[in-house]
């Protein structure tokens, strides 16, 4: 990708956000740890669309870091923007922040180690710089364009190498590991979200003989409740397979990011007309997602080959989502 800003200067932006993460998410932790009775929170959209205090806090920490920083880059916060009245994506080719200050609430209130402070910078919507800081798990994810993506600023992912980078599995998605999210829209209504994602969680999950010979088999099905560690762990060859829909920019841009300068491969969650054409590049704004580990070639086929049938075989098992958005 040709970036507008120079790489020297998205290698300070890249410092400046590292340093930014570790500050956000030693907050988080101190915010843990300070709790002495249950964890305080406020619903939002329904009882598992939560917001805490800290969430608040975190964003205003770095939302002010940022804007004294960089004033000419544009911010959009998961806080901020729920705040607004706006539900359209609302990113555009300037330099923005997308920022959320605690992806995996649900997580945090239950002092469950899976949650993180997740800051991006996108650039002709295309997230350039990414870090993810888990604190309780003291992981550090971070990637520059042209700078590789690497775990606690020392180890290069994907981690996976034996000697070198394998391939998606010759029967993939059998032998994957496959995240997933259960999300938060819960309604029960027939054909709606949850009953989809569960039919589809259910058919990649079964024998292979299972549906008309549809089954995935993979080897295992997680859900870690924070998509932008769901992406990490796919930067990092944890996860194989990510299929999800529903969740917004915020909790995608950085996993994205560290994902993609991995070698990782990100496209639409919801099969197209022809699975067999050209996989389009996720849109951001989307909220529609299926990534893929970074992947080395096989004795017949390209790396990307090798994901690019993953993709394909994974749609060919998923329902389609339906997460609308004004403007889409
Ligand atoms: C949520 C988490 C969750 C995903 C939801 C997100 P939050 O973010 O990433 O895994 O399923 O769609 O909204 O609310 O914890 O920041
Ligand atoms: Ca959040």
């Amino acid at each position: 990708m040709d970036c507008p800003i120079p790489q020297s200067e998205l290698d300070e932006i890249y410092t400046f956000a590292i340093d930014l993460a570790r500050k956000a998410g030693n907050l988080l932790l101190e915010r843990l740890n300070e709790r002495n009775s249950e964890q305080v929170y406020t619903e939002k959209e329904n009882a598992v669309d939560l917001v805490t205090q800290t969430d608040e806090d975190v964003e205003t920490l770095i939302k002010k870091a940022i804007q004294n920083k960089y004033p000419a880059h544009n911010f959009i916060g998961e806080e901020t923007y729920a705040k607004g009245s706006s539900r359209e994506y609302l990113i555009d080719e300037k330099p923005t922040w997308c920022v959320d200050p605690l992806d995996g609430t649900v997580n945090f209130t239950h002092a469950f180690p899976m949650f993180c402070v997740s800051l991006s910078l996108i650039v002709s919507h295309r997230p350039v710089i990414g870090v993810i800081y888990a604190p309780m798990l003291s992981q550090l994810f971070s990637s520059c364009l042209n700078r590789g993506a690497w775990l606690n600023e020392s180890v290069r992912l994907p981690l996976i190498r034996n000697p070198s980078i394998p391939p998606m599995p010759a029967n993939a998605p059998g032998k994957c590991i496959l995240a997933c999210e259960w999300g938060k829209d819960r309604r029960d209504v027939p054909g709606g979200n949850l009953e989809r994602k569960i039919e589809s969680f259910s058919t990649l999950a079964m024998e292979r003989n299972a549906r008309g010979g549809l089954g995935g088999m993979v080897h295992g099905v997680r859900s870690l409740g924070s998509a932008t560690l769901d992406l990490a762990y796919t930067a990092l060859g944890s996860v194989d397979v990510w299929w999800e829909g529903g969740c917004w920019e915020w909790d995608v841009a950085a996993g994205i990011a560290i994902l993609l300068e991995a070698g990782g491969l990100v496209t639409t969650a919801n099969p197209p007309e022809d699975i067999e054409g050209p996989i389009e590049d996720v849109r951001l704004g989307s909220r529609l997602y299926l990534a893929i580990r970074p992947a080395g070639p096989s004795a017949t086929e390209t790396g990307r080959q090798t994901q690019e049938r993953t993709v394909r075989e994974v749609w060919k098992r998923v329902k389609q989502l339906d997460y609308s958005r004004p403007g889409a």
